[in-house]
């Protein structure tokens, strides 16, 4: 391809989707599209690699099409680029793909900071209990954004420990790491931050200021949604300590028979358990509404790093009803970015109705469409 023509294509003017849907149709022909792009990302190809604004894009869209760890290992030597947001970026699409822990700490041990958050930025979703490990070794990290990472990382894998250093981080000497706090506080969405956050308004320092005041704002529009009815706890059971896990009776966990006997997709489908558990335990805590906000943006990543993921490897085993799965795939994201936008213009989404339908997910599709994949995989 002309360089004049992969600027065109790659335009950082044109919808993301539009762009990936083309590329993954495109690589559907040639399945070495995305080593051919990653190439010329480097500048091995026939061309100059290209410019910064292309090259990002280049590097949105292989992240959305390209699964496994084939490309990671290709463009890492972009975590020495010259310019910092390609350094960036590329540590996202790397950490998102690399499930061996070992070449992760030794990246993040030589990373600078601005790389180090992103891969653990890209780490939330992994699901993987080692990702509870890394983040624990970098939530003290010297510098705030990664600190801040690592203890949303830890939250989102249901560690009640991060509100504890959430608050800590709140007291820290240094106004850049109050100010993560801030931001924390109306990404964890606890009640007690509310009043925290209040006297953070005061700080001596300006962005810790503005950060909590965001946060404030972002919580208060949250809070008017957040008496969801459907927070009543089950009989039988006592309650909950705020923070607490309850009654792991009550939650939905792991089982066996989800299993589709391939490790790197049943570790994402345990990270969608563990999604269920949080709206769970969101719901248990009476703030299931405000929980929706967060959930259904993670919902959007998940399914859009899932289904990828899991086409691209069905697409490599050759699977006959690829097709047709791809189309499920296809309802599933239509109905996750239907709920997206209903929350985000503020209808009055009930915490159990996403409960069923995340519920739905994991019985039809995990445990029908996905096991019938599974079987047919077993017998080729
Ligand atoms: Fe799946
Ligand atoms: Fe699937």
């Amino acid at each position: 391809m002309h360089p004049e023509d992969i600027r065109a294509v790659f335009h950082p003017g044109k919808p993301l989707e539009h762009t990936s849907s083309l590329v993954g149709q495109a690589m559907e022909a040639e399945p070495r599209l995305d080593i051919e792009l990653a190439k010329l990302l480097l500048g091995q190809g026939s061309h100059r690699a290209p410019d910064q604004p292309t090259a990002l894009r280049i590097l949105e869209v292989l992240d959305r099409v390209s699964a496994g760890t084939r490309l990671a290992r290709m463009i890492s030597p972009l975590l020495r680029h010259a310019d910092p947001q390609i350094r960036t970026k590329a540590a996202k699409v790397i950490a998102r793909r690399m499930e061996n822990f070992d070449w992760i700490r030794a990246q993040l041990l030589k990373a600078e900071p601005r790389v180090r958050a992103n891969m653990i930025e890209a780490l939330w979703e992994n699901g993987d209990p080692e990702c509870v490990e890394v983040f624990r070794l970098y939530r003290d990290d010297c510098d705030n954004r990664v600190a801040g990472n690592a203890l949303y990382g830890l939250y989102v894998c249901g560690e009640a420990e991060a509100i504890a250093s959430v608050l800590r981080m709140a007291s820290h000497p240094d106004p850049r790491f109050r100010a993560t706090a801030a931001w924390l506080m109306s990404r964890i969405d606890e009640p007690k931050f509310a009043n925290v956050l209040k006297t953070m308004v005061r700080d001596e320092s300006r962005s810790v200021k503005g950060s909590a005041l965001k946060s404030l704002v972002r919580l208060s529009r949250t809070a008017g949604i957040a008496q969801d009815p459907s927070h009543s706890k089950p009989a039988g059971t006592g309650p909950a300590e705020p923070g607490s896990i309850a009654s792991d009776n009550y939650f939905v966990s792991w089982r066996p028979e989800y299993s589709v006997h391939i490790d790197a997709i049943d570790r994402q489908h345990q990270a969608l358990v563990a999604l269920i558990r949080q709206l769970q335990q969101a719901m248990w805590e009476g703030r299931g509404r405000a929980f929706l906000d967060t959930l259904v943006d993670r919902l959007v990543q998940y399914a859009n790093g899932h289904f990828r993921y899991e086409e691209n490897m069905l697409r490599e085993q050759g699977y006959e009803s690829l097709a047709g799965h791809i189309e499920q795939h296809r309802i599933l994201t239509r109905q996750v970015l239907e709920l997206q936008h209903r929350i985000q213009t503020g209808e009055a989404v009930s915490g159990a109705s996403v409960m069923a339908f995340l519920r739905n997910w994991l019985t039809e599709h995990i445990m029908q469409h996905d096991q019938e994949y599974a079987a047919a995989l077993r017998i080729t």
